[in-house]
């Protein structure tokens, strides 16, 4: 078939992958490639069991795989054939060296740009759909353009607000497509390009146009805020459990203003995924590496108030069992860092299982969707870890069951079941608030909800 267009994608990952099925999806005279260098990862987008699960992915790729969507491992044939490039790799936070901890690790941004430049022919747009520092911009324009000379490159800001779970819901329905272009007459052509993509679905008035500077930061600006949501409502838990107050009742009331809004308000055992801590890491990074000393502290804390939380969650199980977790059973109920996702990268689960198996309790893990990620990243830890899928069979004879992740089939369980075989006294530490507490009591449960008084027996 002749395609109109070809565009591309380096980078099959969360980001990636789903945001080129629904750009196929929704321009069928486009030819999408998806390329990595991870050819296991590729396979498995080529296979029946996709790399990640998403709710609505599979539709979307049993509708345009092998028709206009193609995922394979040939950069230089993928970075040729498109005129416009997207970036999707990772941008994780540096381990080591100057900014190691705080600071975006650009190597895998820069290794691509080099092989775009090595591989392009004639004009590129290339689109930077990884979540970037600002001014990266000037960076990549300094490798992509000041060697060649029968090629050249316009870089454009597109940055993804996709959250994990509802990744094909917000791509399809976006709250806004922001694009950041040079004020030129080539940036100003290569916005009204990418504009051109996602006019096929998006209204007009969804899309923004903005300074490439304006992008990088937003999209920073815009997880930093978000952040601080989760951890201003989290520093609240604690002054609710000592004072009697309910951090429910709370986050109702403080939520119905219209001004604040009753968005990432749930108090919870602490935030996780890829993006939150690393995002602001790097603002405060950045913020710092300019002097701005107040600003950096400012956004230092939601990342520390979070930690904290998850220190909380822990230090509150040891207490209400006795100050002892020593051969006790733990299950923890979810590993995805939320629900809807198979992601378990900067999960709290991580800390919490690490923290127990310290105290030398036993962890038992289930999980609908996560358990594979699971497996992996505890890999090599040493104490005693079972992965159950199960719930029922995975709660049996534990001391405690921890909420972890608010998958909604921890809600409808048949927790009397549960309860006769478990150890007794048994204790529920719901991390998300998702479930009953009151008849979680009434069958016998010692339990414990994050921000409001425990519901006990003695
Ligand atoms: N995950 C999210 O919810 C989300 C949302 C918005 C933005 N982002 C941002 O999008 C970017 C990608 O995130 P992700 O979650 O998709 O990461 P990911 O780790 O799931 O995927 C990145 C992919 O890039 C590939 N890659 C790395 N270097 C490469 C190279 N040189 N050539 C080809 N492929 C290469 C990796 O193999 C991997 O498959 C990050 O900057 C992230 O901050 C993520």
């Amino acid at each position: 078939m002749e395609f109109k267009k070809t565009i591309c994608c380096i980078g099959a990952g969360y980001v990636g992958g789903p945001t080129m099925a629904v750009i196929a999806l929704k321009c069928p005279e486009y030819k999408v490639e998806v390329v990595d260098i991870d050819e296991a990862k590729i396979a498995k987008w080529n296979s029946d069991r996709l790399p990640i699960f998403e709710p609505g992915l599979e539709e979307v790729i049993r509708a345009t795989r092998g028709k206009n969507l193609f995922f394979h491992t040939n950069m230089a044939q993928a970075i040729k054939e498109s005129e416009v490039i997207f970036v999707s790799v990772n941008t994780p936070t540096k381990e080591h060296g100057e900014g190691a901890g705080m600071a975006a690790d650009l190597r895998y941004w820069e290794s691509t740009a080099r092989t775009i430049r090595e591989h392009a022919e004639g004009h590129k747009i290339v689109v930077e759909k990884s979540t970037l520092p600002v001014r990266t911009a000037d960076a990549m324009a300094k490798i992509l353009c000041n060697f060649s000379d029968c090629k050249s490159f316009e870089i454009v800001s597109n940055p993804e607000f996709l959250a994990e779970g509802s990744a094909i819901k917000d791509l399809l329905e976006p709250d806004r497509v922001l694009i950041g272009a040079r004020d030129t007459e080539k940036g100003r052509q290569a916005a009204l390009a990418i504009e051109e993509i996602y006019l096929h679905w998006v209204p007009k008035e969804r899309i923004l146009l903005s300074s490439v500077w304006s992008s990088e930061l937003s999209k920073l600006v815009s997880n930093a805020l978000l952040a601080q949501r989760i951890s201003s409502i989290n520093s609240i838990t604690p002054l609710c459990e000592i004072t009697g107050a309910d951090i429910r009742e709370v986050s109702r009331a403080a939520g119905m203003d219209s001004r604040i809004g009753g968005k990432f308000l749930n108090a919870s055992v602490g935030f996780g995924g890829s993006c939150f801590k690393k995002d602001i890491l790097n603002l405060v990074y950045i913020a710092r590496s300019y002097g701005l000393e107040e600003v950096a502290a400012y956004w230092e804390w939601v990342v520390r108030m979070n930690e904290y939380q998850k220190h909380r969650f822990v230090k509150t199980m040891i207490r209400a069992m006795f100050n002892t977790l020593a051969n006790k059973r733990i299950c923890l109920f979810g590993f995805a860092f939320k629900a809807n996702t198979s992601d378990t990268r900067e999960t709290p689960a991580l800390y919490i299982t690490q923290k127990l198996l310290e105290e030398d309790a036993s962890v038992v893990i289930t999980d609908p969707k996560a358990l594979e990620n699971a497996r992996s990243d505890l890999k090599g830890l040493s104490g005693n870890i079972e992965f159950v899928e199960d719930p029922y069979e995975a709660a049996k004879g534990s001391d405690a069951i921890a909420v972890i992740t608010e998958w909604e089939l921890y809600r409808d369980l048949d927790y009397g079941r549960i309860y006769d075989t478990m150890q007794k006294p048994a204790f529920i530490f719901d991390g998300r608030n998702i479930l009953d507490h009151k008849a979680l009591h009434s069958l016998g449960f010692q339990v414990y909800p994050l921000g409001a008084r425990p519901l006990l027996h003695w």
